[in-house]
């Protein structure tokens, strides 16, 4: 990725180096945690990119998609990513397709509504803190930051439940960090799943995580059509490989009354078993999420407790599944 020179001007080198210590000790600390086979791959602008501050995805996930997109991409499909924020998958994924002869031609059709909605908290307390505001629309940083990448860009700015995708055109590559409520699951199901081809990839880098339960649901259901890659290495990222057609019933949408008590369990043991012990937890957590939401606060409070006790790692059970349970039951008082 181009240095931040170009996307944020006028920082100095010691602002630009801001917690290099703690980024040195992290990278230390995650190649002996899983993240050696992804070393070479290795995003190296993120020990001292400012922006990398406020990426939300993972640097082993830049990793991930660059060594995928070096290496897997055959050129049979678009490659498409839902909610690209500022774009450390993007650069990795032209990163990696750049060195992949299948591949070079790639472009990466991007969704995102490209305007800043919490970057003030994001970035208070960082060099960054003060240029960037809630409200400002940020493809021109986005499109900057990429650099001479930004070229192999298609982005589509907007509400990506007003998105569109033409089913004949096969996606080989489909990242997906926008699924954030049911309904734009759905929109995701009904749009760009049909343009699986047997053989694509699909990323969802909301997996070992609680707040999107839906597509756990949705996976469970489907499973046999796909095989189980891997879970990216200190990442929250699941990646599935489609083996069989799907359906036309699977770009259906769903609703919490098309699951029985019994499918929502067992789809949410088969999600944590995919997922390494530490994160294992905020996939439990995503079920007493999907209760809450659903305001089923009884049956929520129970979910919670049951995997309270038997969690013995901190998680976003407490951290994000309990306080949203918490408040639920408050204002319900
Ligand atoms: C969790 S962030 C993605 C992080 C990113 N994958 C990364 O590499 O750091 C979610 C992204 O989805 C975008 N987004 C949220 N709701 C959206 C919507 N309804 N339509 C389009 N984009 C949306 C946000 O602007 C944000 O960029």
């Amino acid at each position: 990725m181009r240095t931040t020179e170009q996307a944020v001007p006028g920082l100095s080198a010691r602002q630009r180096l801001y917690g290099i210590r703690s980024r040195v000790r992290r990278f230390r600390w995650e190649l002996a945690t899983g993240g050696r086979p992804l070393a070479r791959w290795f995003p190296r602008t993120w020990f001292t990119d400012p922006l990398a501050l406020v990426d939300i995805c993972s640097p082993w996930e830049v990793a991930w998609v660059t060594r995928h997109a070096a290496t897997q991409l055959r050129g049979i499909g678009a490659v498409v990513e839902l909610g690209p924020w500022l774009g450390d998958i993007t650069a990795g994924i032209l990163d990696g397709a750049s060195r992949n002869p299948a591949a070079t031609d790639v472009v990466v059709d991007a969704y995102d509504l490209f305007v800043f909605d919490d970057i003030e908290a994001r970035t208070a307390g960082l060099p960054l803190e003060g240029r960037f505001h809630d409200g400002d629309d940020f493809l021109d940083l986005y499109r900057t930051r990429l650099g001479a990448r930004s070229a192999r860009v298609r982005p589509h700015q907007g509400d990506v439940l007003d998105a569109t995708w033409d089913r004949d055109l096969p996606i080989e590559f489909l990242f997906v960090d926008v699924a954030k409520t049911w309904e734009i699951w759905n929109h995701l199901a009904a749009t760009f799943l049909p343009a699986l081809v047997v053989g694509s990839v699909v990323v969802e880098q909301d997996w070992a995580h609680a707040c999107t339960p839906w597509i756990h649901l949705w996976h469970h259901r489907w499973r046999s059509h796909f095989a189980e890659l891997e879970q990216v290495p200190n990442a929250g990222s699941f990646a599935f490989e489609l083996i069989r057609s799907l359906p036309e019933a699977a770009f259906e949408p769903t609703s919490m009354d098309d699951f029985a008590d019994d499918e929502i369990e067992a789809a949410f043991d088969w999600a944590a078993s995919l997922v390494d012990p530490e994160r294992r937890p905020n996939v439990r957590a995503a079920l007493v999420q999907l209760h809450t939401l659903h305001g089923d606060l009884d049956t929520a409070s129970r979910t919670c407790v049951r995997e309270l006790a038997a969690s013995r790692i901190d998680s976003e059970l407490v951290d994000v599944a309990l306080p949203e349970l918490a408040a639920r039951l408050a204002a319900n008082r």
